[in-house]
Formats: C-alpha cells, sequence, structure tokens
C-alpha cells in the first residue's frame, strides 16, 4: 500500500470513530445537533478521502468522472432541498426514500460488479456471497421502501392490503433467496439467477410491506433501515471498501436496535413482520364502548383553563397532530405558564407518538421544554391515577384503551394509561381517527372533555385563558 491509500485508510478510520461519537451523542436531545454535525462531516471527509484515492489511481474515465460529479451535484441538491423544505410530519415518507434510494444503490453496485466481471465464472465466494447478498437485501429494500413511503405518504392504502395466498408467498420467497444465492454463488456468470434473484427480492419487498398497515409501520421503517445498512455493508465487501462496510454496519446495528425497540413498543415480535399479515386486526373494528348511543362532551377553552387553574398536577400526552399543527411553541408556553403557577407538569411520550422515532421529543426540544418534565412510558403510566388532568393533545392511537381488548389492530400495543387520569382534555378537530384507523373507547368515556379545535388555535386560546386565571 502507498503513501496515499495509506492516508486515505487512517482518514476512513478516523471518519468511522466519528460515526460512532456521534451515533453516542444522538442519544440525547441536547447533544444530537452536535452529534448530526459531527456525522455528516465524517462523511464529508470520507467522500473527499474517496475521491483523492480515485484521483491518485487514475482508474477513472471521463465519463466516469462525470456520472461522479453531476450524481454527487444532483444528490446534494435534492438531499438540501429535501432536508430544507420537507415538513416535519413528511419525515418518514422521506427517511423511507432514503432507504430506497440506499438499498437501491447498494443493489445495484453488486448488479454491476457482477457484469462487469472480467470472468465472472472465476469470481471467488469472497465477492459472489456478498454481491448475493447485497442484491436481495438491496432489492427488498429498494422495493419495500417505496411501499412504505407511498403508504406514509397516502398514495398506497395505509390499511394492511392483504391477498390470498400473501402468507405463503412471504415464506416461499425468502426460501428461493437462498435457491438464487446459492445458484449466484456456484455461477457468478448466470444471467438467470442474477435477475431472478433481482426479481424475487423486489416482490418480496412489495409483499412484505403490503400486509403491514395501521399503528404497525414504525417497526417495518426500523427494519428497512436496518436493511439499508446492511446491503450497503455488503456492497462494501463487494468493493472491498472499509468505509462502506462500517458506515454500513453501523447502519445496520442501530437501525436492528431500533427495530427491536419499536416492537417491543407495539408488543410485537419482529418474525411476524417478515412473514406479514400482522397488525391487520382479526375481526371487525371493535366499536366505541357504549356504542351508538355514547356520548361526548364538548368543553370549551375556559372550561379547561379552570380545570388546569386548579389542578395540582397535569400530564400532557403530545401526540402526532401536535406535530401537524407546529403548535409546540404554544404548548411550551402554556406548561410554563402553569408550572410558574406551582402545577407539576409533565410530558408522557409514547415510544410511536407521531410519525418517527423520536418525533415528540425532537418536537418538545424546539419549544425548550426542559428535558426533566419529559417522561417516558413506563415510568409515567403509574403516575396517571395522581393526575388532576391529562391533557392530551392531537395524540389518538397512543392513548386509546382498545389496545388492551383483543381483535383490532392495536391490540397488545401498550398505551399512556390516560384514562387512569382523574380528568381527561382531549384537543384535535374532529372524531377522525388516529393513523391506525379505529374509533377511540377515551372519547367517550364520562370524565373526559373534548376541545373540538386546531392544536394551535386551542392552545393560545388556553394560554390565553389560563392565564386570566392565575395572571
Ligand atoms: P394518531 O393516532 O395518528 O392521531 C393523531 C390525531 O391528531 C388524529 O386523530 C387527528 O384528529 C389529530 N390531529 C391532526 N391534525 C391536528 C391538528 N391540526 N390539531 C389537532 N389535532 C390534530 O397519533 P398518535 O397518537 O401520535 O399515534 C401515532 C400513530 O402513528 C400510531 O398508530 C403509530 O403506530 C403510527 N406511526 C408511528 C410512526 C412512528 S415511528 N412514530 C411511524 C408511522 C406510523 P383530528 O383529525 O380529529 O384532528
Amino acid at each position: 500500500m502507498d503513501t496515499v491509500s495509506n492516508a486515505v485508510h487512517y482518514i476512513f478510520l478516523g471518519s468511522a470513530a466519528c460515526f460512532v461519537l456521534g451515533l453516542h451523542l444522538m442519544n440525547h436531545p441536547r447533544t444530537a445537533r452536535r452529534g448530526n454535525a459531527i456525522s455528516a462531516a465524517a462523511m464529508a471527509v470520507a467522500i473527499a478521502a474517496t475521491v483523492w484515492l480515485v484521483i491518485h489511481e487514475g482508474t477513472i474515465t471521463t465519463t466516469g468522472w462525470l456520472v461522479l460529479v453531476s450524481g454527487g451535484l444532483i444528490g446534494a441538491a435534492l438531499g438540501l432541498y429535501a432536508a430544507r423544505e420537507v415538513k416535519m410530519t413528511a419525515m418518514p415518507q422521506l427517511v423511507s426514500l432514503f432507504n430506497a434510494v440506499g438499498g437501491g444503490a447498494a443493489a445495484l453496485i453488486a448488479v454491476n460488479d457482477l457484469l462487469q466481471a472480467d470472468h465472472p465464472a472465476a469470481l471467488g465466494a469472497r465477492v459472489s456471497l456478498p454481491g448475493a447478498l447485497d442484491i436481495v437485501i438491496g432489492a427488498v429494500t429498494f422495493s419495500g421502501s417505496l411501499i412504505a413511503a407511498g403508504k406514509l405518504q397516502g398514495v398506497v392504502s395505509g390499511a394492511p392490503v392483504v391477498f390470498p395466498g400473501a402468507r405463503l408467498l412471504n415464506v416461499l420467497l425468502p426460501a428461493s433467496f437462498v435457491v438464487g444465492t446459492v445458484w449466484l454463488v456456484l455461477s457468478p456468470d448466470s444471467l438467470v439467477a442474477l435477475y431472478g434473484l433481482v426479481a424475487v427480492a423486489l416482490l418480496f419487498g412489495v409483499t412484505m410491506v403490503l400486509p403491514i398497515g395501521g399503528a404497525d409501520m414504525p417497526v417495518v421503517i426500523a427494519l428497512l433501515n436496518a436493511f439499508t445498512g446492511s446491503a450497503v455493508a455488503m456492497a462494501g465487501f463487494v468493493l472491498n471498501e472499509t468505509a462502506l462496510i462500517i458506515a454500513g454496519m453501523l447502519v445496520s446495528s442501530s437501525g436492528g436496535i431500533l427495530t427491536k425497540l419499536m416492537a417491543d413498543a407495539m408488543n410485537r415480535s419482529i418474525a411476524n413482520i417478515v412473514v406479514g399479515g400482522f397488525g391487520t386486526g382479526d375481526s371487525a373494528p371493535a366499536a366505541v364502548a357504549g356504542g351508538a348511543a355514547a356520548q361526548v362532551r364538548p368543553v370549551s377553552a375556559d372550561d379547561v383553563a379552570i380545570q388546569l387553574a386548579y389542578a395540582s398536577k397535569v400530564i400532557i400526552v403530545p401526540g402526532y397532530g401536535l406535530a401537524a399543527a407546529q403548535a409546540q411553541h404554544e404548548l411550551g408556553d402554556l406548561a410554563k405558564l402553569l408550572t410558574d403557577h406551582g402545577v407539576d407538569v409533565s410530558y408522557a411520550v409514547h415510544p410511536v407518538a407521531g410519525r418517527m422515532p423520536g418525533h415528540m421529543n425532537v418536537l418538545l426540544a424546539e419549544a425548550n421544554v426542559p428535558y426533566t418534565q419529559l417522561k417516558e412510558m413506563d415510568d409515567v403510566n403509574p403516575e396517571f391515577p395522581q393526575a388532576d388532568v391529562a391533557l392530551v393533545i392531537g395524540a389518538n392511537d397512543v392513548t386509546n384503551p382498545i389496545a388492551r381488548k383483543p381483535g383490532n389492530a392495536i391490540s397488545g400495543m401498550p398505551i399512556l394509561d390516560v384514562d387512569k387520569a382523574k380528568s381527561v382534555v382531549v384537543i384535535k378537530r374532529s372524531m377522525g381517527h388516529g393513523y391506525a384507523g379505529i374509533d377511540n373507547e377515551l372519547y367517550t368515556d364520562p370524565k373526559t372533555g373534548m376541545f373540538f379545535t386546531d392544536a394551535k388555535k386551542g392552545l393560545s386560546e388556553l394560554k390565553s385563558a389560563v392565564g386570566e386565571f392565575v395572571g
């Protein structure tokens, strides 16, 4: 290895260390921005080092340069545009599209490597095995992530799409991967094996994600993220690129941990995701408690303000609607007003509230909510019986007591025990459903008051009304 290659490998090692440090800093909202900046800078340095190596080796053609530069510029411009313009609530779709692009690119690297090899038949298992795995994982990620993005965007039905034989297909297709992989490793020059493997992997991505719906999408998004990392790591083995292997494995392992956390939060087994059809509910949607006769109790800003001003303990439950309304600053102001008035205020954060992991933490950090007031589900649930008011803002599925009953789309999902508080106030615009598409029994509970309004408008009104009482 000459001096430049040596230097580049040390740079890769330094970048990898920065990726690990960046991930570690992302553990806490206070340090997460720094972690992101360190990781992004390390990635920029790794890319620059790769280009340096390519120039030094002098192996790239003019066409190669054109592709490299134009691809880099177009990709960077699109990434910058997306990061600046895409709304926070559309982030999950964006992450899914990034997963699709990452998985697809990794799969194409392996396909290209096998097609371009001078003597493909002579390729050893050191290249053909990771190549085959790269194709399988990358192609599954590509098509699966596109379907997931479509579901999140509402282009594909968010409800589980189950067709006859879907579960059997989801067992047979992965089995065919084994056959295709062995075939490709034994005959790396077989175009039938190569394209066949691409086709079944693309098909499996679709059949795996289509039956998943309702509240279970967080698990599949995290899983596809882990798949992207694995595909990229395999591409690293194909190209013999250390930086790709390390970065891919970091994404794969952190995505794997996130998948496990999300699956635990939903009380699902990860194995069920791959055979599909979980979260579909085994029966018709359960009706709201009390059936057609059940009544809701609408309340006004003044009613809620009195309750809040005279409360000793208030637990705020933020959900997707808070993010959609971008009402985090109004919420922060109201909570501060109550805290200054001597009310014990805390925030109950459900792991899948919103539309992406950590969504509520990011949102509340934007409003400078003190971290000490944020409480995770297991810590806060025992506190609900002592709460005078549980103030639910744009949260629905994560508070739905129907999850404790069998036979519906969120059966078994642990929820925030909002219904155990002394009184409940829900701020939302209508009786509309949450992401899982089912009625919420909480809304017809006699101790629940429904404040029907947009979260931003409602919280501003509440702030003024509470201000009058405590001011
Ligand atoms: P949801 O169950 O989705 O409910 C959100 C509620 O917000 C809706 O019922 C809606 O009712 C209300 N809302 C919307 N816009 C509003 C506005 N401007 N002002 C006030 N309210 C508004 O939310 P959740 O409780 O946070 O649960 C999250 C769901 O998303 C779970 O099912 C979860 O599995 C799923 N999911 C999560 C993720 C991750 S990783 N977190 C990813 C994908 C899916 P109205 O229309 O009546 O206002």
